[in-house]
């Protein structure tokens, strides 16, 4: 893109978009690779109040509904293909080596590896699905097939099934991994093989927009044996349903939109679970810790992804540290319980 098509860009994401969005994107179409020092302060150093109020007001909230809206009719599947469907090696860059979770991690310490730190996360996500071992469980959105590899790591003998959008994903965890997953919509599909014990999620129930959660709730409830759990890992917004951030995050996941978090318990009261347990994490440490592995990557992801992905992923990491940073929205892990009948 040229100096001159880039300023028209600019200008109209402005009036659009708002100058949050504005700036992200120029950011993107940057002609060289974004520097990781001048990145990450650029998004993250103190700025005044006056610029705070003005990025978080522009566009107003009816305007920003009306764009949101238009994006929300588009297909949710072609916005998680333009996420994932990238290319494995380069995820394998900055995820951790032994799992791939592309998840939000437990780090212990300060000088914990994303390694340990993502299997802190599965473990106490294992505790929390509280197995004997024979369960039969899904994976609603199993990514490269993390969770279920860990799951047979730590013994578990039960059938496990996942479901992924993701080609790249698909290919990975069935043929690398021999894992039962298959190219599934969670939202759209009906659950085969119903009923299952247990039903998992982790960084999936993001992609659901609010108009699909009372019915997608629904659907899990129906899907569980009595007695059955649903545990979920996911962030959702805290406060306001279009805040400006809302707009911004349509840059790297095109269609899909937060749901308020008292929005999701809610959803999954009315449908009759009943939650045991809804506990809040920290997701800052995670996205650092992919950013830096990003920049020790470089030269290989340019090779990989080119110049305008390369910059997406190193806007997207500070951006999303900024969001947890300003509690714009949690990372909650929640355990539903279907009652006995
Ligand atoms: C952030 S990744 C998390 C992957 C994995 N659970 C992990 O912990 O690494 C989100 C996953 O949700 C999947 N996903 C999102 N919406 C989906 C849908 N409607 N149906 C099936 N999978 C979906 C994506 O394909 C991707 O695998």
């Amino acid at each position: 893109m040229n100096n001159l098509n880039r300023l028209f860009q600019f200008a109209s994401n402005m009036v659009v978009q708002g100058p949050l969005y504005a700036i992200a994107n120029a950011r993107i179409h940057s002609p060289i690779p974004l520097d990781a020092a001048e990145n990450w302060k650029f998004w993250n150093e103190q700025k005044s109040s006056w610029v705070e109020s003005l990025v978080r007001a522009y566009p107003p909230s009816s305007r920003r509904k009306t764009y949101l809206d238009s994006m929300l009719a588009q297909d949710h599947a072609n916005g998680i293909e333009a996420h994932y469907d990238i290319s494995n090696e380069f995820y394998a860059l900055f995820l951790d080596t032994k799992y791939r979770f592309y998840t939000c991690a437990e780090f212990l310490s300060d000088t914990e590896t994303l390694e340990a730190a993502q299997e802190n996360k599965a473990k106490y996500l294992l505790s929390l699905l509280n197995l004997s071992g024979s369960e039969k469980i899904l994976d609603l959105g199993c990514g490269w097939g993390a969770m279920l590899r860990y799951l047979q790591d730590a013994g578990h003998w039960g059938e496990l099934t996942g479901f992924t959008l993701s080609k790249e994903q698909l290919t990975y965890a069935r043929e690398k991994l021999g894992l039962n997953v298959s190219l599934t919509n969670f939202i759209t599909a009906p659950f085969e093989n119903a009923p299952y014990d247990r039903i998992l999620s982790i960084g999936a129930l993001e992609h659901v927009r609010p108009k699909e959660l009372q019915q997608l709730y629904q659907k899990i409830y129906d899907a569980l044996a009595p007695q059955g759990l649903a545990v979920h890992q996911f962030f959702s917004f805290e406060r306001e349903p279009y805040p400006a951030s809302a707009i911004l995050l349509q840059l790297f996941f095109p269609g899909s939109l937060l749901v308020i978090h008292r929005h999701h318990i809610e959803a999954a009261e009315s449908v009759g679970f009943r939650i045991t347990h809804d506990s809040i994490h920290d997701y800052k440490p995670t996205i650092r810790a992919w950013y830096k592995r990003l920049v020790e990557n470089q030269a290989r992801a340019l090779e990989l992804v080119g110049l305008e992905i390369y910059n997406r992923y190193m806007t997207f990491f500070p951006v999303a540290w900024l969001f947890f940073a300003q509690k714009e929205a949690e990372l909650h892990r929640i355990v539903m319980k279907k009652s006995s009948h």
